[in-house]
């Protein structure tokens, strides 16, 4: 995939504005870091305190541009309430896997949707070779599910947990031809 498509895109839907994180978001990032679960959803920050969140804010900034991930900041009505991921995760065919996070005073309003529908629009119009998206989800988030499924996205297995099914994930993924339908 070319270098010049890993610039990282600014992507306007109804309500959201998905754009590059700046260095002046830590204190929103941190807040909606911290609103997340760290034991239940696990921690994509790579820890729980202030200076996990900075070093992930100076490393996404510092990552721009280059391959294989970008992360990008979900701002509603000019505050940032979340964000979204991309990486390429396979070359043959080349895929991608997604995630996305909302700040718990922010959900239930069909904004992860939003936003992620915008991000796979996105991301199949920039990066013309790639052929699928995956996307994992908790077993029990029933709306991360259902959000899923609604962007046609279709389960495809189980990753399990040591402890029991209940804690493990689901894998999701969508085709190129899937998501043009
Ligand atoms: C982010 C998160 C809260 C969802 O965000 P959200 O903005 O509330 O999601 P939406 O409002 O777009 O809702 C998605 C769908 O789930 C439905 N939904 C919401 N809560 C639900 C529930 N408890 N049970 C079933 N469906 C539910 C919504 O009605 C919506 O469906 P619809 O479009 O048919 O109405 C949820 O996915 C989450 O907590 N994820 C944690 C982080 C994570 O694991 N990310 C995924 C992998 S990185």
């Amino acid at each position: 995939m070319e270098s010049s498509t890993w610039n990282p895109p600014t992507l306007r839907t109804d309500r959201l504005v998905i754009r590059p994180f700046t260095a002046s978001d830590f204190p929103a990032l941190r807040a909606y870091a911290q609103a997340q679960s760290a034991a239940e959803y696990g921690s994509w920050l790579g820890g729980a305190g202030p200076a996990d969140a900075a070093r992930y804010l100076v490393d996404t900034i510092a990552r721009y541009g280059r391959p294989p991930r970008a992360d990008l900041a979900i701002s509603f009505e000019g505050q940032l309430i979340g964000g979204v991921a991309y990486r390429q995760i396979w070359m043959s065919p080349p895929t991608m896997e997604l995630g996305w996070v909302i700040h718990p005073a922010f959900t239930g309003k069909g904004l992860a949707r939003e936003a992620v529908g915008a991000l796979l629009g996105a991301l199949f119009g920039r990066f013309a070779e790639l052929q699928r998206v995956e996307a994992r989800v908790r077993a029990s988030d029933a709306s991360g599910i259902r959000l899923l499924e609604r962007l046609a996205f279709v389960r495809e297995g189980s990753i399990r947990h040591e402890r029991s099914e209940a804690d493990g994930a689901l894998l999701y993924g969508l085709l190129r031809s899937e998501w043009l339908k």
